[in-house]
């Protein structure tokens, strides 16, 4: 199997500043000339990166994926095998996001309308993981370092440092930023402690 490197230059809308960006993509991906995909990241096999899609640096963007015009992907974000990111979803930096997880962003879809869709945005913020096959509703935001089980299906927002799991997904605990629960006393085995503030988890 031959991988190609990229090196691609792009003008800055309304500057005469060329912008060199190195990145990895594998010869069976398809990424669109006019989206932007920062440097180290990797794209593999039959991924489609659209027009108007935005990948930060460092990325690895599995077989399989999608990532449509409108959808932003920060830094250091993993997308394992098929997972679609849409208009609307926002992938915060250093985002885990397990095989086969759904997105969404029509809450009430038809296939043949006159009237105009609405589209809810879905943000995941920096650091949160989202296990396999999980499927996370529209118009939610799964906060910082959350934790979502496999399979769960999510359909209201996750607070920062929370594990959930099942369907619907319910608090099952909290989440350290190893990943791992923590226990009773809010301590994890890696070593890290945390404290409650009100209702958000905060190190200690
Ligand atoms: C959520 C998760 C982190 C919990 O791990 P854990 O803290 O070790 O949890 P445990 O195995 O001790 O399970 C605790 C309880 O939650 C339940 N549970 C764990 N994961 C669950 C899930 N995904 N969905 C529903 N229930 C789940 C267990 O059955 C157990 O229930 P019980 O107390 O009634 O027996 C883990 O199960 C998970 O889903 N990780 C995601 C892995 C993944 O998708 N990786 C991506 C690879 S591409
Ligand atoms: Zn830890």
């Amino acid at each position: 199997m031959r991988y190609s490197g990229v090196r691609r230059e792009k003008r800055r809308a309304g500057s005469d500043c060329v912008v060199i960006m190195n990145y990895f993509k594998h010869e069976k991906a398809l990424v669109h000339p006019n989206s932007v995909i920062g440097e180290k990241t990797r794209v593999w096999a039959f991924a489609n990166v659209l027009d108007g899609a935005t990948v930060g640096s460092h990325c690895n963007i599995c077989d399989g994926c999608f990532i449509e015009k409108g959808a932003i992907v920060g830094n250091h974000v993993t997308l394992k095998n098929h997972v679609c990111v849409w208009d609307g979803v926002t992938l915060q930096d250093d985002v885990f996001v397990g095989a086969s997880v759904i997105f969404i962003n029509d809450r009430y879809p038809r296939s043949n309308r006159s009237d105009a869709w609405t589209l809810e945005k879905t943000t995941v913020e920096k650091g949160a993981t989202i296990g396999a096959g999980a499927t996370i509703l529209c118009g939610l935001t799964i906060g910082q370092y959350a934790v979502v089980g496999a399979g769960s299906v999510v359909t209201k927002n996750v607070a920062s440092f929370t594990i959930v799991c099942g369907n619907p997904a319910r608090f099952q605990g909290y989440a350290c930023y190893c990943g791992r629960k923590l226990n009773h006393e809010l301590k994890c085995s890696c070593g890290a402690s945390f404290r409650l503030d009100g209702q958000q988890l905060k190190p200690a």
